[in-house]
């Protein structure tokens, strides 16, 4: 078993907002002690709708912001506010937008020198513009791209620029938020087999951000799910896709059929409108909305169970029997 590359315990992030007349504070609660481990090479996808607190946690593990509770260790050491910038190096990151995500004044290889220019004193001109070079090749795209400007480029090689950069540090771990959620169809796979290749051929640990249970079953090996800055269930994609403990997981792979093949599960129709995170429900945050939800889960926040597949659920719901032939 290989040391964790990442390891995050009970993280959270409440962005106080000023609210009504009187100047009063608010909390905005993102993202509430969400933890987990992850191990070199693999891809841990963390899963929610729009809002659930994704791209809050991809700013934590990035070291972009400073969490309000919780510890972060990357490669086995601790992260602490003293050793950011020493350590903001070893996690990189590729967002959604391509289209926002790089300089349009800048050329490819100026662009991918970049975070060799800043952190790599020791190198040369001649050995920077070499290794961009030899990304442009490692992320499938052709020598002459080092002049282009970034507008020259599709929404996928857009994306395969960023992916370049983020690697030419040589970091173990990459978040990944939504970063083919973007792209058409047919270009998201072949971004997503790149990234797969990357992967296996460097040993890169991904966190794999997506709202879309389709692309999270093409590329994971763990899944965390999140509902209201909350993690509701944690297994490994094959117990999560073969079995859903947590109402919340059922009733969104339900509403992606693209994500189940084969399974002809009805499609849940969730009663409600997702409540604010200024606001979340007591109890289990779901159960406003939860058809199964009792008097308990109104009153007491459930925890994420202690077993390989997790459930933050007081009456999670029974593995299926397999259906027989
Ligand atoms: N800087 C901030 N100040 C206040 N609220 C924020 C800030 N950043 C994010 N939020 C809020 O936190 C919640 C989670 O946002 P985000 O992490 O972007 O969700 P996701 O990436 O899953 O769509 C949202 O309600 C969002 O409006
Ligand atoms: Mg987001």
């Amino acid at each position: 078993m290989s040391a964790p590359v990442l390891v995050a315990e009970g993280l959270t992030k409440h962005y106080p907002v000023k609210s009504g007349l009187f100047g009063g504070t608010q909390l905005v609660r993102a993202l509430n002690d969400v933890s987990f481990t992850l191990t070199a090479g693999r891809t841990l996808a963390v899963v929610g709708e729009s809002g659930c607190g994704k791209s809050t946690l991809a700013r934590m593990l990035t070291m972009i912001e400073a969490p309000t509770a919780g510890r972060l260790s990357i490669g086995g050491e601790e992260v602490t506010p003293d050793r950011w910038s020493e350590m903001r190096n070893k996690v990189q990151i590729v967002f959604q937008d391509p289209y926002g995500s790089l300089n349009p004044r800048h050329r490819v290889g100026a662009i991918l020198e970049e975070p060799l220019k800043i952190n790599r004193p020791d190198m040369s001109a001649d050995e920077r513009t070499a290794r961009a070079r030899e990304m442009l090749a490692q992320v499938g795209l052709r020598p002459e791209h080092y002049d282009r400007y970034p507008h020259m480029f599709s929404g996928g090689q857009r994306q395969r620029i960023a992916v370049g950069r983020a690697l030419m540090l040589d970091p173990k771990l990459l978040v990944l938020d939504e970063p083919v959620s973007a792209l058409d169809l047919s270009i998201q796979s072949q971004i997503l087999n790149l990234l797969l290749d990357l992967q296996e051929r460097l040993g890169l640990a991904y966190v794999f951000i997506s709202h879309d249970l389709s692309v999270v079953r093409h590329v994971a090996d763990e899944v965390i799910v999140m509902y209201l800055g909350h993690s509701v269930e944690y297994a490994s994609k094959e117990a999560l896709f073969d079995a859903q403990r947590h109402p919340y997981t059922k009733a969104l792979l339900s509403a992606t059929p693209r994500a189940d093949p084969g399974q002809h599960s009805q499609r849940i129709r969730l009663s409600g409108e997702l409540p604010s995170p200024l606001n979340i429900p007591a109890g289990c945050p779901f159960s406003p909305r939860c058809w199964l939800a009792q008097d308990r889960c109104r009153t007491e926040r459930p925890h994420l169970s202690d077993e390989s597949h997790a459930h933050a659920c007081f009456f999670p719901l029974e593995a299926e029997a397999p259906v027989s032939a």
